[in-house]
């Protein structure tokens, strides 16, 4: 059936606002909590193969794009969730550049690849060229049936809906969600959290669709600041930690569909170059949730940024007040741990770019020179 707008203006802003639905669809039937059992995470196609996961050498992500912000994330929730070693590369570079990848057993690498479209030529090409070297290959993908589903030997569907919007917003959030719910389930099974643990996380996990909703209450704030930063330039999205990746996503976002110039860094890089370009004419929006282990030193710079007149849009939790004086706008995301902040922290960033390419008279779900899936290498 087609796939219609209803009464959108564009299906990305139905997608963005979607998000909350596609997260209880990720999770459906995948997350047991109460009862007279434990609690536990189930990924069908993937159970056969915990114990190889579990004790792998590296976990290998592969993607392109928005996928590979999310695999970022994923890296920060594998390694502190389960301690397993993971690597992130793109999919073009991985397979040009002979990679070093283990097969013994009880130490191997195990390639993941992470695409929405599941069509990706390069992602594609880099589960293939695992497969044929004899490494396991794993898929996160949200199209059902799609060559990357095909072609590897087990994966996880996002269950996501379909998205049409070129600029990836419902699968990102999926593709953490995910990738949340495997780095649980691989902490638990290696004994890496606490059965109380695994339970504090997994009913914050549930809690998600309900706290993003909660974002949305606050779009006239950033539609007014869309208007009022619609012509920059140049924007800078800084973040540190489980939301440096996030800074990139928000960057992309800018760049996809309203065609201003953005950067997304990690925070403490600052220093070390984009801060010669801060002025009165450069927004810069920092992610600085005070759950991050960091916050402190991102509220200096935040102040480095200030004392150069740059202007500074921050993210942050709704009972916190420290940024409300300093900072020209302040969205507030609801509390919750850490790890799962990206995703609450990228919903006022897909607004802002697309109130913007909207007010700029872009063409925001088929942004020139894009393409929704790349079927090129
Ligand atoms: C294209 C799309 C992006 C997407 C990337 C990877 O560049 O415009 O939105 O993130 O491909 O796509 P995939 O389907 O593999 O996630």
């Amino acid at each position: 059936a087609q796939i219609q707008k209803g009464a959108y203006k564009h299906f990305m802003l139905k997608e963005i606002l979607e998000q909350p639905e596609a997260l209880r669809n990720t999770m459906r039937g995948r997350i047991r909590l109460g009862g007279a059992s434990p609690p536990e995470i189930r990924f069908g196609g993937l159970e056969p193969l915990m114990e190889r996961l579990a004790s792998a050498r590296r976990l290998v992500f592969c993607a392109c794009g928005t996928s590979w912000h999310a695999a970022l994330v994923g890296e920060y929730l594998i390694e502190q969730l389960a301690g397993v070693n993971v690597e992130v590369e793109y999919a073009s570079e991985f397979r040009y550049r002979n990679p070093i990848l283990a097969r013994t057993d009880g130490c191997e690498d195990i390639v993941v690849v992470i695409s929405q479209s599941g069509e990706t030529a390069d992602t594609l090409a880099a589960a293939q060229f695992a497969r044929k070297k004899g490494i396991l290959a794993i898929g996160i993908c949200n199209v059902v049936g799609s060559s990357i589903a095909r072609e590897t030997d087990a994966g996880i569907y996002l269950h996501a809906g379909p998205e049409i919007g070129v600029a990836s917003t419902k699968a990102f959030t999926a593709q953490i969600t995910c990738l949340a719910m495997l780095a649980l389930k691989l902490g638990r099974y290696r004994g890496a959290i606490s059965e109380e643990q695994f339970e504090e996380h997994v009913t914050a996990l549930l809690s998600l669709p309900a706290k993003m909703a909660e974002i949305f209450a606050q779009s006239d704030k950033i539609y007014e600041m869309s208007r009022v930063y619609r012509y920059a330039h140049n924007f800078l999205y800084l973040g540190r930690g489980y939301n440096f990746p996030v800074a990139l996503e928000g960057a992309l976002k800018l760049k996809e569909i309203s065609y201003i110039h953005a950067e997304g860094y990690a925070a403490a890089e600052m220093k070390h170059g984009p801060i010669a370009l801060i002025d009165r004419f450069m927004p810069v929006v920092v992610i600085a949730p005070t759950s991050d282990a960091t916050y402190e030193k991102l509220r200096s710079n935040i102040q480095e940024v200030l004392a150069r007149g740059g202007s500074v849009i921050a993210i942050t939790e709704s009972d916190n007040d420290d940024l409300d004086a300093e900072c020209e706008y302040v969205i507030k995301i609801p509390k919750v741990a850490d790890f799962l902040s990206p995703i609450l922290a990228v919903v006022p960033l897909q607004l802002l770019s697309y109130h913007i390419a909207d007010m700029r008279g872009c063409n925001v779900d088929q942004p020139r020179n894009l393409a929704k899936s790349v079927t090129v290498e």
